[in-house]
């Protein structure tokens, strides 16, 4: 069965997109069938994975724009592209420019779920790379999702876009997607032994671990990560013996153990955000 995961943080440069990149990877060399969707219009996880000059005739914002007048989808290899051992639809920048007719049409919160439903048969795994507001195209990948993973990183702030993000996800319940499920939070860039990291994760823990899993592998900082990305490869590949490597693949075989066995624990009874949020963490 097909889990459609949107990888999600409303503050920036938290390893969203790394994120993405590295569990695709491991998902797909562990046997899954792996589908990523660059829905950032910065086209980070596009820039990294699309091999040189190789691109479908289409990318997401060509397909959402489509549905905006009305076409039927096009046939899935004019924007599927095989990268490496996964498949991707790639982003665009022009998908900024498409969020404002988003905004003024009726009816779209569901037009990425209209595009990925039809993939469902085809993948074990989709997994959605997103921008860091909230915004019409944070609804729509709320909309198309199973389960929303959150990469958090331990900073002073790092909890902040945290409970937003949880509100929205639980707004998206009552009114969109009433089966979108956390699929946990995960710790990442961290500096495994300082104080910041212990006492970030330990108010992460405090406030909502009996509601939203946090993951107990985080991914280490190490400068070897940006230096894969920047060739174009994963960790795993440029140093599969670094922390950061272990880590990532300790990271995705927690993710599948959980996503596999029975999804229904983290339908949590969380509904609304208890003591009004903001105060839960920090
Ligand atoms: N484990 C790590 N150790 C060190 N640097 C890392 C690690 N993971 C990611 N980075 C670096 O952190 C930066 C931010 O990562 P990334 O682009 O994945 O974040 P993001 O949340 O997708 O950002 P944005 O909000 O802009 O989309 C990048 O330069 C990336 O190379
Ligand atoms: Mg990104």
């Amino acid at each position: 069965m097909c889990r459609i995961i949107t990888v999600a943080n409303q503050k920036g440069g938290v390893t969203k997109t790394t994120v993405c990149q590295h569990l695709s990877y491991i998902l797909a060399e562990e046997g899954r069938r792996v589908l990523c969707v660059d829905f950032d219009p910065q086209t980070n996880l596009s820039a990294t994975l699309l091999p040189d000059g190789q691109a479908p005739a289409l990318n997401i914002s060509g397909i959402m724009a489509r549905l905006l007048e009305d076409q039927d989808l096009p046939t899935p290899s004019s924007y599927i592209q095989r990268c490496g051992n996964v498949d991707l639809i790639p982003g665009s920048k022009a998908l900024a420019k498409l969020e404002t007719n988003l905004l003024t049409e009726m009816g779209t919160e569901r037009f990425l779920q209209e595009i990925l439903s039809p993939l469902r048969p085809h993948y074990d795994y989709i997994i959605i790379d997103t921008n860091r507001a909230a915004s019409p195209l944070m609804t729509n990948a709320l909309t198309a999702a199973d389960s929303v993973l959150i990469p958090i990183c331990p900073e002073f702030y790092s909890t902040e876009g945290l409970t937003d993000l949880i509100a929205s996800v639980l707004k998206n319940r009552r009114r969109l997607n009433p089966g979108i499920e956390f699929e946990g939070i995960v710790f990442s860039r961290c500096n495994l032994r300082t104080n910041l990291y212990r006492t970030t994760r330990a108010n992460v823990e405090n406030a909502f671990c009996d509601e939203i899993r946090v993951f107990k592998t985080a991914i280490p900082e190490t400068v070897k990560v940006g230096d894969a990305i920047s060739r174009g490869l994963t960790v795993m590949e440029y140093a599969p013996e670094s922390k950061a490597s272990i880590a990532y693949r300790a990271f995705a075989k927690e993710l599948i153990s959980y996503a596999e066995q029975s999804a229904p624990a983290q339908r949590s009874a969380l509904h609304v955000l208890p003591g009004g949020g903001d105060r839960r963490v920090g």
